[in-house]
């Protein structure tokens, strides 16, 4: 099988690509505009990457996705406060040139696998998010955070509708918070310049308060990237077709914590087990900030986030394996060793 991986060098792209590698005789054919955290895979014969931006190479782009089996494009800005600074940027990014790739999808009829959000069912109060049953729920206008779950929910509409009325073959997958190695880089010290669980490592490293935006209270389903890669590899593999035009939510529902639970959990563990870092990690502080102040107007947060999985259950046999207890030692051995 020939994998088209846009994005590669990114969180997602990054692990995907190394288990597909280790696990699979399948070639990948990629492009990213840095390439840091794929150098390992750079010799390998069955790894084809070119460094770029994909909205410069469109004939790249093309002549990529012809000669592909299934297209994952990945390129996209995912930091809450990416969505409220510059929400031009997220729809030019995660919008327009998404659908540049899905439309040549359409014309080579190639099969996609793409990255959906948690953040489409956005403030939906369910006390799980159903695939085919919730709301998707988003505040007005001036809310600008809402440009990225507004852009997904639109290009997830798109294919869907591609699917249905010019025999698109897709699959939409919804990663709820994964996280792991390689996440964000912990070193960018500005403020909501990564997402919570790397932001907060880069705090307690740099010895500073940890801010818990309106008081930490929401929460957050955390899942392991080897669980959702996992689940991934099975998306991509589609026995027997098993998620053609299909939808999935990829989380764990039971390692479900608040934002505060986690700054404490992540003292707590570095204070008990990297003894270079421990001194540093007892003095931290948590200060409460207002969204407003933090975020600007533009930010709303969503309080409860917890999928419902049984659709990644039945069809790809998803089970999440790595309780968040686990996934944090793992991570915090790659960011502190
Ligand atoms: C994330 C991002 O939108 C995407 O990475 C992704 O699409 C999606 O969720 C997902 O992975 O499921 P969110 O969970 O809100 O959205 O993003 P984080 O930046 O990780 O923030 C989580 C929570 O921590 C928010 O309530 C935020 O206000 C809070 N936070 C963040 C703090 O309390 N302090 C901080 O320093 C940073």
């Amino acid at each position: 099988m020939r994998v088209l991986i846009l994005g590669v060098n990114g969180f997602i792209g990054s692990h995907l690509s190394e288990a597909m590698l280790a696990k699979t005789d399948w070639h990948i054919k990629a492009m990213d505009l840095a390439q840091d955290k794929i150098e390992a895979h750079l010799d390998n014969p069955r790894f084809e990457f070119k460094r770029g931006d994909i909205t410069q190479e469109p004939a790249w782009i093309e002549e990529a996705v012809k000669t592909s089996d299934v297209v994952l494009p990945l390129v996209a800005v995912a930091t809450p406060a990416t969505y409220v600074q510059n929400p031009l940027r997220v729809f030019e990014l995660d919008f327009e040139a998404n659908l540049n790739v899905i439309r040549l999808c359409v014309k080579y009829n190639k099969r996609v696998v793409f990255p959906s959000t948690s953040e489409v069912y956005g403030m939906c109060e369910d006390s799980e998010f159903d695939e085919e049953k919730s709301h998707l729920v988003t505040g007005p206008i001036h809310k600008e955070r809402w440009i990225y779950s507004t852009s997904k929910q639109l290009i997830d509409r798109l294919i869907y509708a591609y699917g249905k009325h010019k025999g698109l073959s897709y699959t939409l997958f919804r990663p709820f918070n994964w996280y792991g190695p390689r996440l964000d880089d912990v070193f960018n010290p500005k403020p909501g310049g990564s997402r919570v669980l790397t932001q907060f490592i880069g705090n307690i490293l740099r010895g500073e308060e940890i801010t818990l935006v309106d008081g930490g209270a929401q929460q957050r389903c955390f899942t392991y990237i080897g669980d959702g890669i996992d689940a991934l590899l099975k998306i991509i593999e589609n026995k027997n077709n098993c998620a053609k035009n299909k939808i999935f939510n990829i989380g764990n529902p039971t390692e479900n914590i608040s934002i505060r639970q986690l700054a404490e959990t992540l003292i707590q563990l570095i204070t008990e087990n990297y003894p270079d870092y421990a001194e540093q990690a007892k003095k931290v502080k948590l200060i409460e900030v207002d969204a407003k102040e933090y975020y600007g107007e533009g930010y709303q947060d969503v309080s409860l986030r917890v999928p419902s999985i049984r659709q990644a259950k039945e069809h790809l046999a998803f089970e999440p394996k790595v309780d968040v207890m686990t996934g944090l030692h793992k991570t915090l051995d790659f960011y502190l060793a």
